[in-house]
């Protein structure tokens, strides 16, 4: 059998010596996310290094509130840290119309990123979906369990529904101009999608991931949507059927089997080796590639991580997965 196509969440980042480099040289994250050059020679180091099919944009998902006027900046060794939103009044005066034109300089990454990649090497664009970005918008940070934006939902239900419609409208753009400077794949992260209850997970991770691809697909987007919605669980299968996607993300804690039957004769799998495999290294993690590919054999399907890789991971661990999926 062909080998299955493969690229890592979080290909670029701080395990690889010649990104902590760059990252230093930019000043800060957020430098380095909104310098072409710079930003693009970072998603360009993992395809030299190990040539993955696919190539991920390098940026954030936190770079749309700023774009929508929220404060954002990363404290070292910490995360994110925004301005928390409290209310329907902040949802009010966030600056939809403005915010994809704030991000010029990322579409400037892509079509430097188009022009300089192989041409069989695909470049994906990415957002966070509505739900998850919202969960730091109101946080002003990472929290454990995404509270803070359970309870504003809970008990503001109108701000968020607002805040919801900001989201899908200004990542839709976001995304629009990905695609028109050169993305050939989409991929939406709802991070945060595993911590919401059956209905609110109707309705803050399927609605607004739903609205968001129509809106896309209207604006004349027909690029394949990955959706990664992570956490979902059994609830997966409603996601895909009700938001559209072309292709899932799986999360290490989907079961293989379950997955083959409930999802890949209806869509597109990516998943699902855990990234602290990926540190461990060893026949384990040897094996747990060939289980995965194994169990998709012959369906249509994407060799991915979980989730990200983690800095602690030794770069040699990932020439090796990527070794043992294209020559088994
Ligand atoms: O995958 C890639 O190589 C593309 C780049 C990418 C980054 N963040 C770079 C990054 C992508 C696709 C993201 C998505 C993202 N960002 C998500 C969704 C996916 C996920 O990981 O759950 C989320 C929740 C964020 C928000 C964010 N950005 C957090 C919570 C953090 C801090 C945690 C951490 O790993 O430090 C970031 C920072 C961040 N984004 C880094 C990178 C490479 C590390 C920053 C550094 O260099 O210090």
């Amino acid at each position: 059998m062909s080998p299955p196509p493969v690229w890592l969440m979080r290909q670029a980042g701080r395990y690889l010596p010649e990104y902590r480099e760059t990252r230093e040289k930019a000043g800060g994250f957020l430098d380095l996310c909104f310098d072409p050059k710079l930003a693009s020679e970072v998603t360009l180091q993992p395809i030299r290094r190990y040539g993955f099919d696919a190539s991920i944009l390098f940026a954030d998902i936190l770079l749309i509130p700023q774009a929508l006027g929220q404060k954002l900046w990363f404290e070292t060794g910490e995360g994110p840290r925004l301005e928390p939103l409290e209310d329907g009044k902040a949802v009010a005066a966030l600056d939809v119309d403005g915010a994809a034109d704030a991000l010029s300089s990322i579409y400037e990454t892509v079509s430097i990123l188009r022009s300089s990649l192989p041409g069989e090497t695909d470049l994906i664009g990415f957002a966070g979906s509505p739900w998850t970005v919202a969960t730091y918008m109101i946080a002003g940070r990472g929290t454990p369990d995404q509270a803070p934006a359970r309870l504003f939902a809970y008990q503001q239900r109108d701000a968020f529904e607002a805040l919801m419609d900001v989201l899908v409208e200004s990542t839709a753009q976001y995304l629009l101009r990905q695609v028109q400077a050169g993305a050939d794949i989409l991929q939406l992260f709802d991070t945060w999608s595993g911590v919401l209850p059956e209905d609110e997970f109707a309705r803050w991770s399927i609605a607004p991931t739903k609205a968001l691809v129509e809106r896309l697909r209207a604006l004349g987007v027909t690029v394949p949507i990955i959706g990664f919605p992570k956490g979902a669980g059994p609830l997966l299968p409603r996601y895909v059927a009700e938001t559209a996607v072309d292709a899932v993300g799986l999360d290490p804690s989907v079961p293989l089997s379950w997955a083959v039957a409930e999802l890949a004769d209806k869509t597109v799998c990516q998943g699902n080796l855990d990234p602290l495999l990926l540190v461990a290294g060893g026949d384990k993690m040897l094996k747990a590639v060939d289980t995965i590919i194994e169990a998709f054999d012959g369906k249509p399907f994407v060799f991915n991580l979980g989730h990200g890789i983690v800095p602690q991971t030794p770069p040699e661990h990932v020439g090796q997965v990527v070794e043992r999926v294209r020559n088994r």
